[in-house]
């Protein structure tokens, strides 16, 4: 498996990485991922930058210019995770000095995606192997019949090989954040000359909410382009469109249609079609038919979750935004704030280092990522160095004597699986 710089144009200035560690273990995961940078020889120098909740609390902001100005310069990025809280509990947590000044707490990750237009997400879901995270499908039978009388069971399963990569329009969709609580007069206007409106006519304002989904034939165009240009890269058989055009037939129905016009182009792959609901479904009956998969920004969401369900969850879930001149690359889960202040930590950092692989492919330094991906393959396939959640267990302390590793240990033994003379 491999991933590169799918979208061409973005020059690199430098070889300078903006680090932003977040909140809770966003630091922690990122840390350890600079430390199998440096053992697999990657030569760049790191500028860290602030963002996440601290600074919403002293500054009224959790993205901070100065923040942007560093992304504007070196426009690539490794980032931890953030924590993020519903609109009231952020006013309460403001620096009493800011409060009444007009301050309003939003996501920094979506303020990311909008402000650098980073509308490519790309999400990978590949199994490693043995994890034991893994979807597996039995074949031996239940031990109970349709009735609950016991009956003999069979141990056998199957482990099938996903490998999925989701790309998620980023930027548009449902949460591009055009939406309202009692619509300005004017919206409402411009909704009722819409005849399926007529129902909701007669609610009041402030019992009617609107949230919209809005998608460009740009937007749709760039995410199924760079698809498809993936797929074909990667030796991918098919692509799937994920999205509902039989319902919601304006906003699917265009990515479905600039997705036949894109296909044109490569007719040795397979263009399908699936619903998401009906998706959500197949994906745990034959996830080893799809490949690569685009949706709008929800229904990517979605979707991609899902799929990193079946191959480990949010200890192995990484993902890469790109736009045309920036790129920014984090593991899927958040700041995880129950372990944040666990010595030695107890998550797992795969997801992120994972998630830095993907960095170096975009950076052309294949060999490094390879490397890497290896050495976590091997770890996990051996089984022997398992974080909590690997083993099923109880994220805490106690983890640990009932035989989880730490985070750093974890992070030791991909090191220790580097084949260094494959890097040479
Ligand atoms: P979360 O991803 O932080 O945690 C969900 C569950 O997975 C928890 O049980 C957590 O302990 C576990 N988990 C997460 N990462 C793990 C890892 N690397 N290894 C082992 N276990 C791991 O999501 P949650 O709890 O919904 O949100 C916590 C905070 O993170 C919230 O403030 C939320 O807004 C924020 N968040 C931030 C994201 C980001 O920065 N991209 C994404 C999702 C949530
Ligand atoms: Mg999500």
């Amino acid at each position: 498996m491999r991933y590169s710089s799918i979208v061409e144009g973005i020059i690199m200035a430098d070889r300078t990485i903006v680090t932003m560690p977040g909140d809770g273990i966003g630091r922690t995961v990122l840390n350890e991922s600079l430390k199998l940078l440096e053992e697999v020889g990657f030569e760049a120098e790191y500028v860290e930058a602030d963002i996440g909740w601290k600074f919403w609390q002293t500054e009224g902001n959790p993205l901070p210019d100065r923040t942007l100005d560093l992304l504007e310069k070196h426009r690539v990025a490794l980032f931890g995770a953030i924590t993020s809280k519903p609109k009231k509990e952020a006013a309460k947590e403001l620096d009493p000095a800011l409060r009444g000044k007009g301050f309003e707490y939003y996501s920094p990750i979506v303020g990311l995606r909008q402000h650098f237009d980073l509308d490519i997400c790309i999400r990978p879901c590949k199994s490693f192997p043995g994890n034991p995270l893994n979807f597996i499908r039995r074949s031996g039978g239940a031990d109970v019949d349709f009735f609950g009388e016991k009956q003999e069971k069979t141990e056998e399963f199957e482990e099938p090989e996903v490998d999925v990569v989701v790309f998620r329009q980023n930027t548009e969709g449902l949460y591009a954040g055009v939406e309202w609580t009692d619509p300005p007069t004017v919206v409402r206007g411009a909704l009722e000359t819409h005849t399926k409106m007529s129902k909701f006519n007669s609610i009041d304002g402030k019992d009617l909410a609107v949230s919209t989904r809005i998608f460009t034939r740009e937007g749709c165009r760039r995410i199924v382009t760079e698809a498809f240009k993936y797929a074909d890269k990667f030796g991918y058989d098919s692509v799937t469109i994920c999205e509902k055009p039989n319902v919601i037939r304006e906003t699917s129905g265009m990515m479905v249609e600039e997705a036949r016009k894109v296909w044109e182009k490569y007719p040795k792959i397979d263009l399908w079609n699936t619903n998401i609901d009906a998706q959500m479904m197949w994906l745990t009956k034959n996830p080893e038919d799809y490949g690569v998969i685009v949706a709008g920004n929800m229904f990517g969401d979605i979707v991609s979750d899902a799929f990193a369900g079946l191959v480990g969850g949010l200890g192995f879930a990484c993902s890469a935004n790109i736009g045309k001149d920036c790129a920014i690359f984090e593991p899927t889960h958040g700041s995880a704030p129950k372990y944040e202040d666990l010595q030695p930590s107890i998550v797992n950092p795969i997801a992120m280092f994972m998630s830095a692989c993907m960095m170096l492919d975009h950076l052309d330094e294949t060999k490094k990522a390879t490397a890497i991906r290896k050495a976590i393959a091997k770890v996990v396939t051996e089984g022997k160095i398992r974080t909590y959640d690997m083993m099923k267990i109880k994220g805490s302390e106690a983890a640990l004597d009932k035989g989880a590793v730490s985070t750093s240990r974890m992070t030791q033994a991909v090191i220790d699986a580097i084949d260094t003379e494959a890097l040479e």
